[in-house]
């Protein structure tokens, strides 16, 4: 308790002794004698002076309760009052709010499949795949003929990206975001920090038509590029039949082939949820189970590590099913928190547009997260514990080392007709390393090894 609260509870005790002895003294001499009591004997007198006394007392006690309500922190009134955070709750559209953890139903951890699904139109064949790789690392995709998307998506020497805060385009221009990798993006049900891209295919026809990235004025100029280069006719041909046009749709078709490629099934998580149980040390055992208790899973779930994938707990193995789409997208940041200062985390709204205060984002995958830094849509964040940090405290409202506590918070779904209450975490700086380790338990073993090669 503060010294200012002390201060009005010291004010409180002697209000209630003044009042007390003005009410024995006004009985004494007043009232006694004007109702009659006999200021001799003691019982009447006693009667009325705790009478008054008891009012004065209530009186008290409800002004100094008041006081204190009125100066306590926030943190401190939150806990004691759970009907409070019906306030904070009911937004708009809640299914963009930081969802409640599912803490009580069982969780199943899933291993990444061995492949990525393909939609009915765009079959994964060997053929199609060799000339999307072939697409995909072509520079004359672009304007100035020497951005590819191997450029940005380093697939050889790196973990698909390009190591930058923010992209370097053509003529040395520098986009708005951060590359996310390549790898395992076959999973991901949209593309794009904020799920702009409802495929491979679409995302592929981005790029090269991006004015900063590879700058192309038409599909039809970049399906020119590789008619120009007759080198192309063959495996056109194999991919798609003899005498297929090539176009801007069918070079997309065949990068995303190739893309669905680009997977890893290797962690040290996926060879544990297999059942090599020695595959995981301590530490990220531990934080695999804090990444489920503290939340992380309600957004970043399935063997994907992400709401916005293809293979989650809602859509069984793929391709059967399409994730359900309240589960791609999410507030961030969820909280008020320094960090979105420092951070610059409400610069970009991402799918929220401009006219929001906070940016709504596709939920990305956390496979391989360790490998892909610098981290967060703007590439602002260096440290892979900062990035869990700014997580905790600003998508679970979580306390870290002390920081104060938000208490209590209170869901409710409109759809569902059901309120959950949630128990905001509390994370120490040993939790935080122990989700660091669990992250770089979902580290390919084979771009580890090749990057440690390096
Ligand atoms: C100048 C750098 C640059 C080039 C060239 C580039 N990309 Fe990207 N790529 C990015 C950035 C930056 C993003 C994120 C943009 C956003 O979310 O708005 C991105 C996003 C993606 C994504 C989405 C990943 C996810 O998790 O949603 C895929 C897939 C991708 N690029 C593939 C390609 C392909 C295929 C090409 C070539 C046709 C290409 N990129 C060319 C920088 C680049
Ligand atoms: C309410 C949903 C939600 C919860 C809960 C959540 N995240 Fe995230 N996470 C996101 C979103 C959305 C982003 C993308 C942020 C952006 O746009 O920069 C993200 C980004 C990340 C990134 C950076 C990815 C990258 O490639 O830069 C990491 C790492 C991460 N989350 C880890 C965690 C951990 C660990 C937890 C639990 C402590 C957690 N997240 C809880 C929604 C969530």
């Amino acid at each position: 308790m503060s010294a200012d609260n002390l201060g009005f509870l010291l004010i409180g005790v002697i209000a209630v002794m003044a009042g007390a002895t003005i009410v024995l003294m006004l009985v004494r001499s007043e009232l006694a004698q004007a109702s009659g009591v006999s200021p001799t004997r003691g019982g009447g007198r006693l009667f009325l002076a705790a009478a008054l006394g008891m009012g004065i007392v209530a009186f008290t006690v409800k002004l100094t309760t008041f006081t204190l309500m009125a100066t306590l922190p926030q943190q401190v009134i939150n806990p004691l009052m759970v009907e409070r955070h019906f306030t904070e709750i009911v937004p708009a559209d809640w299914t963009k709010m930081p969802g409640p953890p599912q803490k009580d139903a069982i969780y199943q951890w899933q291993a990444l499949p061995q492949a990525a699904p393909a939609p009915a139109d765009n079959p994964t064949t060997i053929e199609k795949v060799e000339l999307g790789k072939r697409l995909f690392f072509d520079p004359n995709l672009s304007l100035t003929r020497d951005v590819s998307c191997a450029s940005c998506h380093d697939v050889v020497g790196g973990t698909g990206v390009d190591g930058r805060r923010t992209s370097k385009g053509i003529r040395g221009q520098m986009g708005g975001r951060n590359a996310p990798t390549v790898w395992n993006a076959a999973f991901q049900a949209v593309l794009f920090w904020d799920g702009r891209a409802a495929s491979l295919e679409d995302q592929a026809m981005g790029p090269p038509l991006n004015p900063i990235e590879m700058g192309m004025p038409s599909g039809e100029a970049v399906a020119q590029r590789v008619r120009e280069n007759a080198g192309y006719r063959e495996p056109f041909d194999l991919a798609f039949g003899k005498g297929t046009p090539i176009t801007f749709e069918r070079i997309a078709q065949a990068i995303a082939a190739y893309e669905r490629t680009l997977i890893t099934p290797d962690a040290p998580y996926d060879r544990f949820v297999r059942g090599d149980r020695s595959a995981l040390t301590p530490a990220q055992l531990r934080g695999m189970a804090l990444f489920q208790s503290t939340g992380c899973i309600a957004c970043h779930s399935g063997a994907n590590f992400s709401g916005a994938s293809f293979v989650d707990l809602t859509a069984g193995d793929p391709p059967s099913g399409v994730a359900n789409d309240n589960g791609r997208f999410r507030m961030f940041p969820g909280n008020d928190t320094p960090y979105v200062q420092r951070y610059k985390l409400t610069a970009d709204k991402g799918a929220a547009g401009a006219g929001s205060d906070r940016g709504i984002w596709r939920i990305p995958s956390l496979r391989n997260v360790a490998l892909t830094g610098p981290w967060l849509h703007n590439g602002s964040v260096d440290k892979l514990e900062e990035v869990v940090r700014i997580m905790a405290a600003s998508q679970l409202g979580a306390s870290i080392n002390g920081e104060p506590h938000l208490g209590r918070a209170v869901f409710w779904s409109p759809d569902e007709r059901s309120v959950s209450r949630v128990d905001r975490p509390v994370l120490s700086e040993a939790d935080v390393q122990d989700l660091v380790a669990f992250l770089k338990a979902l580290s390919s073993a084979r771009l580890a090894q090749k990057l440690a090669a390096q």
